[in-house]
């Protein structure tokens, strides 16, 4: 496969402009052994970062065929440098992904490959019949609109974490999958890791004790934007910038708004707290055996939150919460960190989601017996998903557990915002006697958009 890295604009630029007047043909030697009836059709919704990331890991299994790619934005190489040099190349949006895509079966197929389709309308795409299964990788505030439509549409759905928008969206998302019988894999991969599974079974075979406490560190805002009265930035020709805002409020256009700073503004996202939050709060209820449920209390430790300008999420994230079986959940800004350290009544597990410490060292060789808790085991988050679809495989991250690991930040953050201590109904997923925090359990959609 090309790095898109080593290609110069100009030729990149040509290069996608063939792809884009040309049909769509895979012949079937590039699939070897797996015959179309045995191919799981793709298409790929949220070209950025991770999306681009996520389609290149699809690409490399064998019995997935990619068609199509969907992306208001069309080509950029403007974010590329904030990204750690090699990990996606530098070019996101549509026409990049379609051109990797190209090159992906070109390099298979010499000479008789031809494009996938690209689109900027994910309506479009989700209109398709020969498409099986969706990875929607957009901002936060498109996952449950996109991944309502695609339930809908039957098609089974990789989504990325976190969850949701809000509560009610996540719920509405988890009834829609349950009612339309599709599969449906939250990108918090770390279930596929083994090194965050020993910890969690260290933890649930009682290797520490009785567990009391755990503390979530997270790093804080990475990105910065303009403070007080700012002025808007042209809106760029490779952006259709509506279909960007898509269920968002109306809202002057600045570079800082749209492609990953996305995370540190409200109408889109929740700060770190939804973004590497939701994957240690995944873990955090992996190690408690609380996957179906929640805390019953969420309450603000002292959170801040900037004063004025762009960006308005939480920038220092404190505070705590409490579950039924009477553990502690504290989460905080630590800069640089993300450590989750689960501590008993005998000792003490910390993960960074790929190093295990412990507080003896014979713990780290403990072997799990086959009599014990053994978590449930897959190995690459992906090819789990496909699995699913293919052979009913359990789901690593089915989206009861994706919303339950998402809905802790979500009320995390409103306990912080409000400067309140809550409780916390986990089975109603109401807030107990408080209407004010109720209120932030979802939020308006814009028209025509609807979950
Ligand atoms: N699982 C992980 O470890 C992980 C890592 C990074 C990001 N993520 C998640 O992935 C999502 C995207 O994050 P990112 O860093 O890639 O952001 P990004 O800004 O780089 O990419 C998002 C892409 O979605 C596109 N988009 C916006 N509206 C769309 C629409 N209506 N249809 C199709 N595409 C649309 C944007 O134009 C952009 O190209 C976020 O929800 C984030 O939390 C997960």
């Amino acid at each position: 496969m090309k790095d898109t890295t080593m290609l110069s604009r100009r030729t990149f630029l040509k290069k996608t402009c063939l792809a884009m007047a040309a049909p769509t043909i895979v012949p079937s030697s590039v699939f070897g052994q797996h015959a179309p009836s045995n191919r799981i059709t793709m298409g790929f919704i949220g070209l950025g970062g991770m999306g681009t990331n996520n389609m290149r890991n699809f690409l490399g299994q064998p019995d997935v065929q990619a068609v199509a790619v969907c992306d208001p934005v069309s080509i950029t190489n403007e974010y590329g440098h904030w990204y750690k040099h090699g990990w996606n190349g530098n070019y996101f949006g549509r026409e990049a992904a379609r051109l990797i895509v190209d090159d992906y079966y070109s390099s298979k197929a010499a000479g008789s490959y031809k494009s996938c389709a690209a689109y900027v309308d994910y309506r479009e795409l989700m209109s398709r019949s020969d498409i099986d299964a969706v990875m929607i990788a957009t901002p936060d505030h498109w996952h449950a609109v996109i991944g309502v439509a695609a339930a809908n549409s039957g098609k089974h759905v990789y989504g990325e974490k976190p969850l949701s928008l809000t509560v009610a969206e996540g719920r509405a998302m988890v009834q829609t999958v349950e009612r339309n019988g599709v599969k449906f894999q939250t990108g918090t991969h770390r279930r596929s890791d083994a090194s965050t599974r020993f910890a969690c079974e260290l933890v649930r075979n009682g290797y520490i004790g009785e567990l009391k406490r755990v503390e979530v560190l997270l790093a804080g805002n990475n990105r910065t934007a303009p403070t007080g009265a700012w002025t808007p930035d042209p809106v760029p020709e490779w952006l259709d910038y509506d279909m960007w805002l898509g269920p968002a409020p109306q809202a002057p256009y600045h570079t800082m708004r749209c492609l990953y700073s996305f995370r540190f503004i409200e109408d889109y996202s929740g700060g770190q707290n939804t973004n590497n939050g939701v994957h240690a709060f995944d873990i955090v209820q992996w190690g408690n055996g609380s996957d179906f449920t929640g805390p019953i209390q969420v309450e603000d430790l002292g959170a801040k939150f900037p004063r004025d300008g762009l960006f308005d999420v939480v920038e220092f994230i404190h505070f705590r919460a409490l579950y039924a079986n009477g553990v502690e959940l504290i989460a905080r800004t630590e800069p640089d960190a993300f450590q989750i350290t689960f501590t008993g009544t005998d000792g003490w597990v910390s993960t960074d989601g790929s190093k295990v410490q412990t507080s003896r060292e014979s713990l780290k060789s403990v072997r799990i017996k086959p009599n014990e808790i053994r978590l449930y085991e897959s190995h690459n988050h992906y090819r789990n998903f496909l699995d699913a679809i293919k052979f009913d495989a359990r789901l690593a991250s089915p989206v009861q557990i994706g919303h339950r690991s998402t809905t802790i930040p979500l009320i995390g953050n409103i306990a912080m915002k409000l400067q309140k201590k809550l409780a916390w109904d986990p089975d109603k997923e109401r807030f107990k006697g408080d209407d004010e925090a109720n209120k932030l359990l979802s939020k308006p959609l814009r028209s025509p958009w609807r979950v």
